[in-house]
């Protein structure tokens, strides 16, 4: 059995007393988005198993390389910051259990680069289990809101997210790109999944060998049929008001989407 940190055990006896409706794919099911709501996003879920979930979350997310689309974005991003030494404020959305704060603040000692982090999750468990999870000397905080309904309170220079979009509807992820384009200073990036029939199998395959808990068993696969094909971007890019000059979309490894906007020359940042 692979080594899932903490709570392996907590999780099959949860798995055994709920059962998995992992919806059945056939081919047609890749051609669109699919609504299917996520466990993970029902505000009754038990705070205990999605702890464990966040905890999985983040083993897959080392596992798997989640984190180095985003450092390869910021490497680039930060190269358009202010000369001086004010921080680089960098806010992430859908930020789960910070780990990915945690692995951007290192990257930027690094670089020597001075950071100011804000997690943003409209679940409070998210926040609360990013805290503990973080060192209180980094300059990482973390906040519980609705990113469409949040307004940070410094200008921010770059915005982040991580499997984050996928959550949303065409029509919110669309308002959630404009919100990124209005407060981000320098640029954004999306990290997100690719809706690859090979990685919802594999998914499905593997995460119940693994012995994952239910709500990744569940989350994960569906996530992958709530996922993007080369195709969606566009639109929904349009639809958000971003120029697709602006924008770099590429596929990363494994089956993943690396979305970049930086903002162009001379384009007004007052806010
Ligand atoms: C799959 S988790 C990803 C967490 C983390 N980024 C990671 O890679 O492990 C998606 C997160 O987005 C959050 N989320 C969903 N909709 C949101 C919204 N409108 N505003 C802020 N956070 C949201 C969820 O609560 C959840 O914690």
């Amino acid at each position: 059995m692979a080594h899932i940190p903490n709570g392996a055990t907590e999780g099959l006896i949860l798995s055994q007393t709920r059962p998995n409706y992992v919806p059945f794919a056939n081919s047609t099911m890749f051609s669109a988005r699919a609504t299917t709501p996520e466990l993970m996003d029902d505000p009754s879920i038990d705070e205990l198993e999605l702890h464990q979930t966040l905890r999985q979350l983040e083993f897959l997310n080392r596992v798997s390389g989640a984190y180095r689309p985003t450092l390869d974005a910021l490497t680039e991003l930060a190269t358009h910051r202010d000369a001086g030494d004010a921080p680089l404020r960098i806010v992430d959305i859908g930020s789960g259990r910070g780990d990915l704060l945690r692995r951007v603040h290192r990257w930027a000692e690094g670089e020597s680069i001075a950071v100011e982090c804000i997690g943003v999750d409209l679940n409070p468990v998210a926040a609360s289990a990013a805290a503990s999870a973080t060192s209180a000397d980094a300059p990482i905080r973390f906040v519980t809101a609705d990113v469409l309904q949040y307004s940070p309170d410094h200008a921010v220079d770059i915005v982040i997210n991580s499997l984050f979009a996928h959550h949303l509807s065409d029509a919110e992820l669309t308002r959630a790109m404009a919100w990124m384009c209005e407060h981000s200073r320098i640029g954004w990036h999306i990290n997100d999944l690719h809706r690859h029939r090979v990685s919802y199998w594999l998914l499905r395959i593997l995460l119940p060998v693994l012995r994952f808990n239910r709500l990744i068993r569940h989350d994960a696969p569906v996530s992958v049929l709530r996922g993007f094909s080369r195709d969606d971007w566009g639109p929904l890019l349009a639809g958000a008001g971003v120029s697709e000059r602006d924008v770099r979309v590429r596929r990363t490894f494994p089956f993943r989407w690396s979305v970049l906007w930086i903002r162009p020359e001379g384009a007004s940042d007052e806010r």
